[in-house]
């Protein structure tokens, strides 16, 4: 589960990795501050001394250095440094050094770039679930019993209320991942249908999950799940009934996987208050999302999939139904404990995605990402290599594309 809405600890580590998470985050402690980077050189000899000559040369103490085999490319290494800030300028000259001089690649992970800047959080590395399964749990008589109830109701409910997406994928899931009334379905199962559908991966969670973090894994196409049942059937009950009968199915479309990534994505570095805006957009899209599908209006939203009572609600009249919009959704206030009085509804998850996007642009950070499927890590847009490298990968793609529609004309 996850604590939405609220807003990220303010207990900041730097210099170290935080547990759990992927990403490094600017010590506030304006007394402190450090800047951190990495930078990759190939594994030769003398390599590292040549690199390092470049900080000694400028005068730059370093504060902190490790080192790990490159991710990306085998005959690599990274080093991560962290200097004190006061050598601002001088790093720049170092940076450009590496880049010119020793042609590595360097990641600039913490700056503060202008003097009142709200720490920024960068990504270090990827999140790594290949190898690692999700461990199966036996779940009790009286668990098995709950869930029996919540999917015979809600599947009575699904071909008149949900979209059509949800209804696509649904008897997919009772055939290939033990969807049944009498079954309740392993992480692990579903966890890998979802990443042979669009590459989205379940991730159990235990306890609370902050915005960011929660956030932060939709960059990933990692979906942070509970793995428990609740035995008080609620009005909007985050359990494993909720997972997998709202949000699971969803997950499984391609658009609808990209307009979540979005959000993730939106999400990285992003300011407090955006993480907010953010959490209040997933809420009201991912949680409680109306959308249009030809003359009518469709549940999409994993809150509504997953509670009997409220799915039947938030199609008829009662509640104020307005257009899904980011600059206004991410303003609105909403209860957490009874029915949503407002709904946004969104034109479809294409249309919702672009507005995502033109939202997620507004928002003040000074790097642009993008998530590489096939490293499954997100990369920062900071350098001249990088944009070449997606120049390159879209210029392919694109070389694809024409040749297929070659083929069809
Ligand atoms: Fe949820």
């Amino acid at each position: 589960t996850y604590n939405i809405g609220a807003s990220q600890p303010s207990c900041c580590l730097h210099l170290r990795k935080r547990r759990g998470s992927m990403y490094l985050e600017e010590e506030t402690d304006k007394k402190s501050e450090v800047i951190s980077c990495i930078f990759s050189l190939k594994e030769e000899v003398g390599a590292l001394a040549k690199a390092l000559r470049l900080f000694e040369d400028k005068g730059i103490n370093l504060m902190h250095i490790e080192s790990r085999p490159s991710r990306m490319n085998k005959d690599q290494y990274e080093f991560f440094i962290s200097v004190d800030s006061t050598c601002s300028q001088a790093l720049d000259e170092v940076i450009d050094g590496l880049r010119t001089q020793i042609s590595g690649h360097v990641h600039e992970l913490s700056r503060n770039k202008q003097k009142d800047t709200v720490c920024f959080l960068l990504l270090l590395s990827l999140f790594v679930l290949s190898g690692q399964t999700i461990p199966r749990v036996e779940y009790t008589e009286d668990e098995r019993a709950t869930w029996g109830i919540v999917f015979k109701e809600l599947k009575t409910l699904y071909p008149t209320h949900a979209c059509r997406e949800h209804n696509r994928v649904f008897p997919l899931l009772e055939k290939y991942c033990g969807y049944r009334q009498d079954n309740i379905p392993q992480l692990e199962d579903v966890s890998r249908f979802l990443q042979s559908c669009t590459g989205f991966r379940l991730r159990p969670v235990a306890g609370l999950l902050s915005s960011r973090d929660f956030l932060a894994g939709l960059a990933f196409r990692v979906f942070h799940s509970t793995q428990y049942i609740r035995h008080v059937l609620r009005v909007q009950s985050q359990d494993i009934c909720h997972e997998l009968l709202g949000h699971v199915p969803l997950f499984a479309d391609p658009s609808f996987a990209q307009f979540s990534q979005e959000i993730g994505l939106a999400s990285l570095g992003a300011p407090d208050e955006y993480i907010e805006k953010l959490a209040t957009v997933y809420w009201f899209t991912v949680e409680f999302g109306l959308c249009k599908q030809g003359s009518e209006i469709k549940a999409y939203g994993a809150g509504l999939l997953s509670s009997f009572g409220e799915l039947k609600y938030c199609l008829t009249d009662k509640p104020k139904v307005l257009p899904f919009d980011p600059d206004k959704t991410s303003f609105q206030k909403y209860p957490i404990t009874e029915y949503q009085p407002v709904y946004f509804v969104a034109e479809s998850f294409e249309d919702a995605k672009e507005k995502v996007r033109k939202f997620a642009a507004t928002i003040p950070r000074p790097f642009s990402v993008r998530y590489n499927p096939y490293t499954q890590s997100i990369e920062v847009l900071d350098n001249t290599q990088q944009l070449r490298n997606l120049a390159d990968s879209i210029n392919s793609e694109l070389g694809k594309l024409c040749e297929a529609m070659r083929k069809l004309e």
